[in-house]
């Protein structure tokens, strides 16, 4: 089932302690099955960021069949408990995760370069402290990484906040600063991946190509099945493929098609907008 490309599986908002072994499990074995180059998680691994959450979310990661690369969400900042948010933030990350939630963290293999960035914030200007940012000290990580890496390599950003929304989730809000990222990664990047809404859907923003996936296993649905979206890319071509939970498997629910001149995208045969 593996192609010739590039094949990145996106997984977001696993929430462990809302879990659904069932579709974790099931998860795990169709991973095996699709073998991806790159497994990116989205953030959002627990539920509460509790101590019993992160070994759960540690284990269920030991078991990815595929390179990983990870980063947090806003539900692994300690919710409530003000003095360790705000003094000791990412305790339990660094602990059970173990990758730094400050720099860019990387990866790179033949035909790929993917950097995940922490856009989690222990506290932010808007009342939603939900809400995600991200900061020029990440967009220039991003960038020379990116410039580092050969031309025509596929390159991918991956995040907890979004960085496009459709219309029915409009008042969640977009990452802090995003239009000083796309103008940053624009034609530097081809990728945004994300997470957050729940909710799957890809699209184009400022020539680029966001990949949005619901929650993989976590019961916090929110009007739709738990997701994942399997990436292929192949030259110049990128299939954004939405995995839907059906009664007892995941299926491909819609499948989209990206093409790119140089690194900006457009959908093939759509009226330029
Ligand atoms: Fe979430
Ligand atoms: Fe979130």
């Amino acid at each position: 089932m593996k192609p010739a490309g590039v094949r990145i599986a996106q997984i977001a908002d696993l929430h462990f302690g809302r879990d659904v072994p069932a579709v974790a499990e099931t998860l795990l074995e169709e991973l095996r099955e699709v073998r991806p180059t790159l497994i990116a998680v989205c953030g959002d691994l627990t539920q509460t960021a509790a101590e019993a959450e992160f070994q759960a979310a540690s284990a269920f990661l030991d078991k990815l069949p595929a390179p990983s690369l990870i980063v947090p969400g806003n539900h692994d900042l300690p919710g409530w408990r003000f003095w360790t948010r705000f003094t000791r933030p990412w305790r339990r990350w660094r602990r059970h995760i173990a990758s730094d939630p400050y720099g860019a963290v990387t990866y790179e293999t033949d035909g790929l370069i993917a950097v995940g960035v922490n856009t989690a914030r222990r506290w932010t200007f808007h009342h939603d402290w939900s809400r995600g940012r991200i900061n020029m000290r990440q967009l220039t990580a991003i960038g020379e990484a990116f410039d580092e890496a050969p031309r025509d390599d596929l390159r991918v950003v991956i995040a907890h906040h979004p960085f496009l929304l459709t219309d029915a989730v409009r008042g969640r809000g977009l990452v802090g600063r995003s239009s000083l990222a796309l103008r940053h990664l624009r034609h530097r990047a081809d990728l945004l991946l994300g997470g957050h809404i729940h909710l799957a859907y890809s699209g184009i923003v400022d020539g680029l190509v966001v990949s949005q996936c619901g929650t993989a296993v976590s019961n916090r649905l929110k009007g739709e099945p738990n997701s994942y979206n399997l990436i292929d890319a192949t030259g110049d071509r990128v299939t954004v493929a939405i995995r839907r939970w059906g009664d007892d498997r995941f299926e491909t629910h819609e499948s989209t098609e990206y093409a790119r001149d140089g690194h900006e995208w457009s959908i093939p045969g759509a009226p330029a907008g």
